[in-house]
């Protein structure tokens, strides 16, 4: 069972001319820091990824103060316990897979640094998976502790439903429904499994629009040079 195939959406970042949606991937970050980051890694983004794409650098490093590292060791050969810095990544909520299985009834939460890109369906399938649980149809048995989602292969997954509208309050003033949290956090998602995208499709017009040129030049320079030629 592949779970059922989720609809197509209008992500802003889609045509290949669109960029990510900033203020989008700002609300995102938000619901992963207060919701997911409580049982799902993002091993592959430090605090200073984060500066100029939704934050500014004094708000991050506010942020990253906030958290506790261990580091060392120090001259003593102690290890010790300091404020987080800008080149830290962020904080995994496990020390290991043990932790995190024996916490969520030995399902493994992912990392999600790559999860839009490591699913079929990416950023169309998180966001249905999100905003797609429901009760069981009639004759559907889901076990004990796990949830039925029809998105999810198989249909029953042991994550439960955590988005439910109003439980994060956006400083923009955006409301905070269930599924306008689930879009900025699969912006945010979507923008953590590719950072290089936005550049990436800056380069790619200014390469369509140099490349149009030189052919056109070639043209022109190839019928002057023959038009001697009868
Ligand atoms: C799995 C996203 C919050 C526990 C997953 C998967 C995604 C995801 C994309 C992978 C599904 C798949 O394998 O196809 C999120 C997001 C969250 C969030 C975006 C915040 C909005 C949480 C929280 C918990 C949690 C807070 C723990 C209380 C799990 C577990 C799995 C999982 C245990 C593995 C499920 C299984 O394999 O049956 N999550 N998650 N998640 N998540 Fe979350």
């Amino acid at each position: 069972d592949d779970g059922l195939h989720p609809p197509q959406y209008p992500w802003p970042h889609k045509g290949p001319f669109d960029t990510f949606d900033h203020a989008s991937i700002r609300r995102g970050y938000q619901v992963y820091r207060e919701v997911c980051a409580a049982c799902h890694s993002l091993n592959r983004i430090a605090w200073r990824n984060l500066v100029g794409v939704s934050h500014t650098v004094d708000e991050v490093k506010a942020m990253a103060e906030q958290v506790e590292y261990t580091d060392g060791p120090n001259d003593q050969g102690e290890m010790y316990q300091r404020p987080g810095k800008l080149a830290d990544y962020l904080p995994a909520p496990y020390p290991n897979e043990e932790a995190a299985r024996a916490s969520n009834g030995g399902a493994l939460p992912p990392d999600l640094s790559l999860i839009i890109k490591a699913r079929h369906g990416g950023a169309d399938y998180v966001f249905s998976l999100l905003t797609g649980y429901m009760d069981p149809p009639a004759g559907v048995e889901v076990r004990e502790g796990l949830n039925y989602n029809p998105y999810f292969p198989g249909g029953a997954i042991a994550m439960a439903r955590l988005l439910f509208d109003g439980i994060v309050e956006y400083d923009d003033g955006t409301p905070a429904t269930t599924s306008q949290m689930a879009k900025d956090v699969v912006e945010f998602l979507n923008w953590a499994a590719e950072p290089e995208h936005d550049e990436r499709k800056k380069y790619g017009i200014k390469a369509v629009i140099i490349l149009s040129a030189l052919t056109l030049l070639s043209v022109y320079v190839k019928r002057f040079k023959w038009s001697p030629v009868k």
